[in-house]
Protein backbone atom coordinates (compact mmCIF):
# COMPACT_ATOMS: atom_id res chain seq x y z
CA UNK A 1 0.00 0.00 0.00
CA UNK A 2 1.31 3.22 -0.75
CA UNK A 3 2.08 5.97 1.59
CA UNK A 4 1.76 8.99 0.11
CA UNK A 5 -0.39 11.05 -2.12
CA UNK A 6 -0.39 11.26 -5.94
CA UNK A 7 -1.17 14.69 -7.29
CA UNK A 8 -1.57 15.59 -10.79
CA UNK A 9 -1.82 19.10 -12.54
CA UNK A 10 -3.80 19.53 -16.07
CA UNK A 11 -4.64 22.54 -18.49
CA UNK A 12 -3.75 23.50 -21.78
CA UNK A 13 -0.61 25.66 -23.32
CA UNK A 14 0.13 28.73 -21.25
CA UNK A 15 -2.43 27.70 -18.05
CA UNK A 16 0.40 28.88 -15.39
CA UNK A 17 0.89 24.93 -14.32
CA UNK A 18 4.67 25.05 -13.34
CA UNK A 19 4.42 28.60 -11.52
CA UNK A 20 1.80 27.60 -9.44
CA UNK A 21 3.35 23.98 -8.85
CA UNK A 22 6.50 26.16 -7.86
CA UNK A 23 4.43 28.35 -5.18
CA UNK A 24 2.58 25.50 -3.94
CA UNK A 25 5.96 23.26 -3.75
CA UNK A 26 7.42 25.69 -1.77
CA UNK A 27 4.72 25.90 0.75
CA UNK A 28 3.94 22.52 1.44
CA UNK A 29 7.34 22.37 2.31
CA UNK A 30 7.34 25.03 4.80
CA UNK A 31 4.21 23.32 6.41
CA UNK A 32 7.21 19.88 6.62
CA UNK A 33 5.59 17.86 4.25
CA UNK A 34 7.75 15.80 1.67
CA UNK A 35 7.02 17.28 -1.69
CA UNK A 36 8.55 15.56 -4.69
CA UNK A 37 7.54 17.71 -8.13
CA UNK A 38 8.25 15.77 -11.46
CA UNK A 39 6.44 15.79 -14.94
CA UNK A 40 5.59 14.42 -18.15
CA UNK A 41 6.65 13.54 -20.70
CA UNK A 42 9.92 13.03 -18.60
CA UNK A 43 11.23 13.13 -15.13
CA UNK A 44 13.77 10.61 -15.40
CA UNK A 45 16.35 10.07 -18.32
CA UNK A 46 14.85 7.09 -20.54
CA UNK A 47 11.31 9.43 -20.50
CA UNK A 48 13.20 12.43 -20.99
CA UNK A 49 14.64 10.82 -24.34
CA UNK A 50 11.04 9.94 -25.42
CA UNK A 51 9.83 13.17 -24.81
CA UNK A 52 12.54 15.00 -27.38
CA UNK A 53 10.98 12.49 -29.76
CA UNK A 54 7.71 13.35 -28.80
CA UNK A 55 8.21 17.02 -29.32
CA UNK A 56 10.75 17.09 -31.95
CA UNK A 57 9.55 19.96 -34.31
CA UNK A 58 11.27 17.95 -37.27
CA UNK A 59 9.08 15.40 -36.23
CA UNK A 60 5.75 16.31 -38.32
CA UNK A 61 5.12 12.85 -40.06
CA UNK A 62 4.46 11.23 -36.40
CA UNK A 63 1.48 8.90 -36.97
CA UNK A 64 -1.22 10.21 -34.32
CA UNK A 65 -1.12 6.84 -32.57
CA UNK A 66 2.73 6.32 -32.70
CA UNK A 67 2.33 9.57 -30.37
CA UNK A 68 -0.05 8.22 -28.22
CA UNK A 69 1.42 5.18 -27.30
CA UNK A 70 5.05 7.58 -26.88
CA UNK A 71 3.44 9.08 -23.91
CA UNK A 72 2.15 6.05 -22.71
CA UNK A 73 5.52 4.38 -22.75
CA UNK A 74 7.27 7.13 -20.80
CA UNK A 75 4.63 7.33 -18.18
CA UNK A 76 5.22 3.47 -17.33
CA UNK A 77 9.11 4.56 -16.77
CA UNK A 78 8.26 7.75 -15.11
CA UNK A 79 5.92 5.76 -12.55
CA UNK A 80 8.04 2.76 -12.05
CA UNK A 81 11.45 4.73 -11.73
CA UNK A 82 10.27 7.55 -9.70
CA UNK A 83 6.75 7.88 -8.73
CA UNK A 84 5.90 4.79 -7.18
CA UNK A 85 9.48 4.68 -5.25
CA UNK A 86 8.61 7.94 -3.92
CA UNK A 87 4.58 7.46 -3.35
CA UNK A 88 6.18 4.22 -1.00
CA UNK A 89 8.27 6.74 0.94
CA UNK A 90 5.37 8.72 2.17
CA UNK A 91 6.13 11.49 -0.32
CA UNK A 92 3.55 13.68 -1.71
CA UNK A 93 4.00 13.21 -5.34
CA UNK A 94 2.36 16.36 -7.70
CA UNK A 95 3.04 15.58 -11.30
CA UNK A 96 2.76 18.09 -14.55
CA UNK A 97 0.38 16.11 -16.66
CA UNK A 98 -0.78 12.46 -16.48
CA UNK A 99 -3.06 10.39 -17.90
CA UNK A 100 -5.46 13.10 -18.67
CA UNK A 101 -2.99 14.61 -20.80
CA UNK A 102 -3.21 11.82 -22.81
CA UNK A 103 -7.00 11.65 -23.01
CA UNK A 104 -7.54 14.94 -23.64
CA UNK A 105 -4.74 15.68 -26.59
CA UNK A 106 -4.52 12.28 -28.14
CA UNK A 107 -8.18 10.62 -27.24
CA UNK A 108 -9.76 14.13 -28.32
CA UNK A 109 -7.89 16.79 -29.74
CA UNK A 110 -6.17 14.13 -32.26
CA UNK A 111 -9.60 12.18 -32.25
CA UNK A 112 -8.48 8.64 -31.21
CA UNK A 113 -11.04 8.09 -28.23
CA UNK A 114 -11.21 8.79 -24.59
CA UNK A 115 -11.78 5.02 -24.40
CA UNK A 116 -9.00 3.70 -26.42
CA UNK A 117 -6.58 6.21 -24.78
CA UNK A 118 -7.60 5.03 -21.36
CA UNK A 119 -7.21 1.45 -22.34
CA UNK A 120 -3.50 1.81 -23.83
CA UNK A 121 -2.63 3.57 -20.68
CA UNK A 122 -4.08 1.13 -18.30
CA UNK A 123 -1.82 -1.48 -20.25
CA UNK A 124 1.08 1.16 -19.06
CA UNK A 125 0.21 2.27 -15.13
CA UNK A 126 -1.58 -0.76 -14.23
CA UNK A 127 -4.18 1.37 -12.80
CA UNK A 128 -1.84 3.35 -10.52
CA UNK A 129 -4.26 6.96 -10.73
CA UNK A 130 -3.64 9.96 -9.13
CA UNK A 131 -5.81 10.65 -5.89
CA UNK A 132 -6.71 14.43 -6.79
CA UNK A 133 -5.89 15.78 -10.07
CA UNK A 134 -6.46 19.91 -10.45
CA UNK A 135 -7.48 21.49 -14.02
CA UNK A 136 -6.52 24.15 -14.40
CA UNK A 137 -9.10 25.97 -16.79
CA UNK A 138 -7.74 28.89 -19.70
CA UNK A 139 -8.93 29.58 -22.78
CA UNK A 140 -7.02 28.93 -25.59
CA UNK A 141 -6.61 32.40 -26.59
CA UNK A 142 -5.71 33.61 -22.95
CA UNK A 143 -3.65 30.47 -23.03
CA UNK A 144 -1.43 30.95 -26.03
CA UNK A 145 -1.57 34.69 -25.61
CA UNK A 146 0.98 34.13 -22.22
CA UNK A 147 3.04 32.00 -24.27
CA UNK A 148 3.70 34.36 -26.86
CA UNK A 149 5.29 36.76 -24.27
CA UNK A 150 6.93 34.22 -21.89
CA UNK A 151 10.40 34.46 -22.62
CA UNK A 152 12.81 31.73 -22.99
CA UNK A 153 10.06 29.27 -23.14
CA UNK A 154 11.31 26.71 -25.79
CA UNK A 155 8.37 26.23 -28.66
CA UNK A 156 7.44 22.38 -29.26
CA UNK A 157 5.67 20.33 -31.51
CA UNK A 158 2.57 20.20 -30.13
CA UNK A 159 2.42 23.94 -29.33
CA UNK A 160 2.60 24.45 -32.75
CA UNK A 161 -0.78 22.87 -33.47
CA UNK A 162 -3.59 25.20 -34.99
CA UNK A 163 -6.35 26.83 -32.79
CA UNK A 164 -8.79 24.55 -33.76
CA UNK A 165 -6.45 21.58 -31.83
CA UNK A 166 -6.45 23.56 -28.98
CA UNK A 167 -10.06 24.55 -28.79
CA UNK A 168 -10.26 20.58 -28.94
CA UNK A 169 -7.69 19.92 -25.77
CA UNK A 170 -9.91 21.95 -24.22
CA UNK A 171 -13.53 20.62 -24.52
CA UNK A 172 -11.75 16.63 -23.97
CA UNK A 173 -10.78 18.53 -20.22
CA UNK A 174 -14.05 19.69 -19.94
CA UNK A 175 -15.53 16.66 -20.85
CA UNK A 176 -12.69 14.81 -18.61
CA UNK A 177 -13.93 16.67 -15.48
CA UNK A 178 -17.40 15.64 -16.11
CA UNK A 179 -16.78 12.15 -16.17
CA UNK A 180 -14.08 12.21 -13.72
CA UNK A 181 -15.68 14.44 -11.45
CA UNK A 182 -15.20 12.58 -7.93
CA UNK A 183 -11.15 13.29 -8.87
CA UNK A 184 -11.12 16.13 -10.81
CA UNK A 185 -11.30 19.52 -9.50
CA UNK A 186 -11.83 22.94 -12.41
CA UNK A 187 -9.79 25.41 -11.37
CA UNK A 188 -10.38 29.06 -13.21
CA UNK A 189 -7.15 29.87 -14.86
CA UNK A 190 -8.08 32.69 -16.52
CA UNK A 191 -7.84 35.51 -13.76
CA UNK A 192 -4.22 36.52 -11.93
CA UNK A 193 -1.81 33.82 -11.15
CA UNK A 194 -2.12 35.33 -7.31
CA UNK A 195 -5.88 33.99 -6.84
CA UNK A 196 -5.62 30.98 -8.90
CA UNK A 197 -2.75 29.68 -6.63
CA UNK A 198 -4.47 31.09 -3.79
CA UNK A 199 -7.64 28.60 -4.93
CA UNK A 200 -5.25 25.92 -5.62
CA UNK A 201 -3.55 26.35 -2.43
CA UNK A 202 -6.76 25.99 -0.45
CA UNK A 203 -8.18 22.75 -2.70
CA UNK A 204 -4.79 21.07 -1.69
CA UNK A 205 -4.30 22.00 1.72
CA UNK A 206 -8.28 20.53 2.66
CA UNK A 207 -7.05 17.20 0.48
CA UNK A 208 -4.11 17.08 2.61
CA UNK A 209 -5.89 17.15 5.92
CA UNK A 210 -8.62 15.21 5.20
CA UNK A 211 -6.24 12.39 4.25
P1 LIG B 1 5.42 20.82 -22.18
O1 LIG B 1 6.37 21.82 -22.73
O2 LIG B 1 5.84 20.04 -20.97
O3 LIG B 1 4.01 21.49 -21.98
P2 LIG B 1 3.40 22.29 -20.79
O4 LIG B 1 4.42 23.27 -20.33
O5 LIG B 1 2.21 22.92 -21.47
O6 LIG B 1 3.00 21.27 -19.76
O7 LIG B 1 5.04 19.84 -23.37
C1 LIG B 1 4.28 18.75 -23.20
C2 LIG B 1 3.33 18.68 -24.38
O8 LIG B 1 2.89 17.35 -24.53
C3 LIG B 1 2.08 19.53 -24.18
O9 LIG B 1 1.74 20.15 -25.39
C4 LIG B 1 1.00 18.52 -23.85
C5 LIG B 1 1.47 17.29 -24.54
N1 LIG B 1 1.06 16.00 -23.95
C6 LIG B 1 0.22 15.16 -24.66
O10 LIG B 1 -0.22 15.50 -25.76
N2 LIG B 1 -0.12 13.96 -24.11
C7 LIG B 1 0.36 13.54 -22.91
O11 LIG B 1 0.04 12.43 -22.44
C8 LIG B 1 1.23 14.43 -22.18
C9 LIG B 1 1.79 14.01 -20.86
C10 LIG B 1 1.56 15.64 -22.74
Amino acid sequence: MNKGLFISFEGGEGAGKSSVITLLTTALIEQGHKVIVTREPGGIPIAEKIREVILDREHTAMDARTEALLYAAARRQHLVEKVIPALEQGYIVICDRFIDSSLAYQGVARGLGIDEIWSINQFAIEHLMPQLTIYMDVTPEVGLARIAVAAGREINRLDLESNSFHDKVRAGYLTLCERYSDRIIKVDANVSQQDVYRNIFNIVSAFIEGK
